[in-house]
């Protein structure tokens, strides 16, 4: 048995210590926003939050994580109240299949918490990592540097969102 703590809530999974942080979001907890794309750490699809920084979960083994912070799309808002970043990818139309779309916002979250006003350049360099079959980069980007000026213009409170 491991606790897992993801958005706030401490879960005891009783999985294999290998099993991949992935699997154990999406059959174990439920939470499905994390996609599977290619499982070799290659694609981004999987990106989640793990002690502020984006990993990728698909090749992440859940015994590296007792108690460490784990946050995924599904502790950044709801459809009802999305947080900055999701306001952002819905108000550029950054999505067009979706498959990457939860990896891409927790890559960007990863940087705007680190760095609240990045550059152009700065943010190309972040989501390098995290693919997007659909070809919609341009896009994610001008949502990536939307949500930034969401986040500014509400205050540093607004980077802690509370589903
Ligand atoms: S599914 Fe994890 S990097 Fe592709
Ligand atoms: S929107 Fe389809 S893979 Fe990115």
């Amino acid at each position: 048995m491991i606790n897992l703590n993801v958005n706030g809530q401490t879960h005891a999974v009783d999985a294999d210590p290998d099993t991949p942080l992935l699997y154990v979001l999406r059959d174990h907890l439920a939470l499905n926003g994390a996609k599977f794309g290619c499982g070799l750490g290659q694609c981004g699809a999987c990106t989640v939050m793990v002690d502020g920084k984006a990993v990728l979960s698909c090749i992440t083994p859940i015994s590296v994580l007792a108690d460490r912070p784990v946050k995924t799309i599904e502790g950044l808002g709801t459809i009802d109240n999305p947080g900055p970043l999701q306001r952002a990818f819905i108000e550029e139309q950054a999505c067009q299949c979706g498959y990457c779309i939860a990896g891409m916002i927790l890559r960007a979250q990863a940087l705007l918490e680190r760095n609240p006003l990045p550059s152009d350049a700065e943010i190309r360099q972040h989501m390098m990592p995290n693919l997007c079959r659909c070809g919609t980069h341009a896009r994610i980007l001008r949502a990536v540097r939307r949500a930034a000026q969401i986040m500014q213009a509400a205050g540093p409170a607004s980077m802690v969102v509370k589903p």
